[in-house]
């Protein structure tokens, strides 16, 4: 199987502590620039000194869509670039559930990411009563019509159902292959597509045999070194 991506999303999880203990280890494992982590703000610099001489990347949740002026307690992408971030995740399902955002304000911080240099890991997803009222389709579909006109190879999609997301309820390998296959077909098929959604060790390497899926957006298995080693010595 070839390398696959890991993105570790450690939410408003973590302290010192913590983070210096599971990244020590991430950094003892030798791991490849397929493997990132994103932490919350004030340790994304803690994060890029533990992991200085790895290859692992860091990343930040979320970022503010304008470039720059008086936005009190908005971070820009280019102060992300600037700490030393690589990626950003943007559009996450808990944004938009418990922040209001939409995917308009999403597409602006994807093309803000973009001009700070930096990679947009842009979430869509759908929810349970969504898919059971047999719209799942046309709300990726809404998700993904904004960033029309940004070329794909330059982003990252990540299909993360919300009914999955630190519910311990993974989608079913079907689930994910017709979703992938729906967003590839939807924007190139040469889009990077990951699943995000309850992934753990013990359902990584069946979540990675699927077709389309190119890698995987972890939470709450990402916050133990062991669990995460282990998701990412599955990936390759
Ligand atoms: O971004 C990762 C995510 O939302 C999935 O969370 O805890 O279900 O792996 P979890």
């Amino acid at each position: 199987m070839a390398r696959k991506q890991v993105i570790g999303n450690w939410k408003m999880h973590g302290s010192i502590g913590q983070i210096r203990s599971v990244l020590s280890e991430v950094a003892r494992a030798e791991l490849g620039a397929n493997v990132s982590v994103c932490v919350a703000y004030p340790y994304l610099g803690l994060a890029k000194s533990l992991l200085k001489d790895t290859a692992v990347q860091v990343g930040a949740q979320d970022v503010c869509e304008f470039h720059i002026g008086a936005y009190t307690g908005e971070v820009s992408a280019a102060m992300l670039a600037d700490v030393g971030c690589e990626l950003v995740i943007v559009g996450h399902s808990e944004r938009r559930r418990y922040f209001g955002e939409t995917s308009e304000t999403a597409a602006r911080k994807v093309r803000a990411t973009l001009d700070a240099g930096l990679l947009p890991v842009y979430c869509v997803g759908e929810t349970a009563e969504q898919r059971e009222s047999g719209i799942a389709h046309q709300v990726i579909a809404e998700e993904l019509q904004v960033l029309a006109g940004v070329p794909t190879s330059l982003y990252a999609v990540a299909y993360e159902p919300s009914w999955a997301v630190g519910t311990g309820v993974i989608a079913t390998p079907e689930q994910i292959a017709e979703m992938h296959a729906f967003i590839k077909q939807t924007l190139d098929v040469r889009t990077r597509v990951l699943y995000g959604g309850s992934v753990k060790a013990s359902n990584t390497a069946q979540v990675l045999a699927v077709d389309g899926v190119d890698g995987v957006l972890v939470g709450g298995a990402a916050l133990s070194a062991s669990e995460f080693l282990e998701i990412c010595r599955i990936a390759g």
